[in-house]
């Protein structure tokens, strides 16, 4: 069997950077970052406001939502790159944070596929049987590793975190039904924090020269993620043998509104049916997935039965696709 979405849940910061607060002090203009990304604006994390925190709180409304305690859970899986420290996991600060011990808890790093990552081995554990109720959670904080002075960048990024749990479908039909991933880890270098890993120690050069932020290659960025969102979207409906026709939301990563536009064109899905959000969130990696999916629910866009595609591109460079009756 399967796994199957329990319930979901977000946390959003309520601080939100717009467009003109860019205007104020950098070479770029609101005009500009709407065409070229359709982002208005992103939320930012309080200081003192840490991934897990968010993580956190996205998780005990999932809990909620699926009516499930903590307890309950066999194991954490948490997407991000952008965790609390490299070591312990995001995951295990997460899981002292809702206060359980002893079950297995682990970050997933894949950048912006990170959900759609963590979303696919938890099925493959609850399917396997070694869970049987996972949660996973898209978790990022990308304004703490955002170069404010590179409007190349710094205009993209945003912060949140979605979570799920997940159990084993009962053979009702709902439940991931197709997923699809992949990486090409040659292509690295094109998104990348270059720093603060073993490669690149931290050092006082590293902090000048801003080699702890986003460096991207962003026209290259783009075409792979157009190329690889699409593929992944393509494989997806040809492996569950269903048609585009069927697919009731379509939920892709929000990094690029022109993106999004050009994935669900090739994939023949009309933009009626997919879910935008990075006109508000801007691009929060791991979360937005999550997010997108949980303010679908809210707003009654999202109901039990629907058939849901989401698809997902990110550093490594990383991509996947699932494939979801919800
Ligand atoms: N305001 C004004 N001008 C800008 C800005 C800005 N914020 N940013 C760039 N420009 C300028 C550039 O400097 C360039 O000027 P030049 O011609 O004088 O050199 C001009 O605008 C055009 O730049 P392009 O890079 O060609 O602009 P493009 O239309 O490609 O848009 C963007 C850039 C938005 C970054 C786009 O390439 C993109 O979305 N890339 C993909 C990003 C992405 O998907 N990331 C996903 C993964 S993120 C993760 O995994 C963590």
């Amino acid at each position: 069997m399967p796994a199957k979405i329990l319930g979901i849940g977000s946390a959003i910061p309520d601080k939100v950077l717009t467009n003109k607060d860019f205007e104020r002090y950098l070479d770029t203009s609101d005009e500009w970052i709407v065409t070229r990304t359709g982002i208005r604006e992103r939320r930012i994390a309080p200081e003192g406001v840490l991934v897990s925190d968010l993580a956190t709180e996205a998780a005990q409304k999932a809990l909620a939502a699926s009516g499930v305690d903590a307890q309950e859970l066999d194991c954490i899986v948490v997407a991000t790159a952008t965790p609390d420290t490299i070591f312990p996991s995001t995951a295990c600060w997460t899981q002292a944070k809702l206060g359980i011990k002893n079950i297995p808890a682990f970050d997933v790093t894949a950048g912006c596929s990170g959900f759609l990552y963590a979303l696919i081995t938890a099925n493959g554990l609850v399917s396997g049987g070694t869970a049987k109720k996972v949660l996973v959670i898209g978790a990022e904080e990308l304004s703490r590793v955002t170069n404010y002075d590179d409007r190349n960048t710094c205009v993209l990024f945003g912060d949140g975190a979605g979570a799920v749990v997940l159990e084993a479908a009962n053979g009702d039909g709902r439940g991931v039904l197709a997923t699809t991933w992949g990486a090409d880890g040659s292509l690295g270098e094109l998104l990348i924090q270059p720093a603060g890993g073993t490669r690149l120690q931290a050092s006082r050069e590293t902090v000048e020269k801003k080699q702890h932020t986003i460096q991207m290659a962003g026209n290259e960025v783009y075409r792979y993620a157009v190329k690889a969102m699409q593929q992944a979207t393509l494989d997806v409906l040809e492996k569950s043998g269903v048609s585009a026709d069927d697919i009731d939301l379509f939920v892709p990563h929000q990094a690029n509104h022109r993106i999004i536009t050009a994935t669900a064109e090739r994939a023949g899905v009309p933009m009626e049916k997919v879910l935008v959000t990075i006109d508000r969130y801007g691009n929060n990696s791991a979360a937005s997935i999550p997010v997108a999916l949980s303010d679908a629910v809210a707003e009654g866009r999202l109901k039990p039965g629907m058939l849901v595609m989401t698809a997902a591109f990110g550093a490594g460079f990383t991509w996947a696709a699932a494939l979801i009756r919800w």
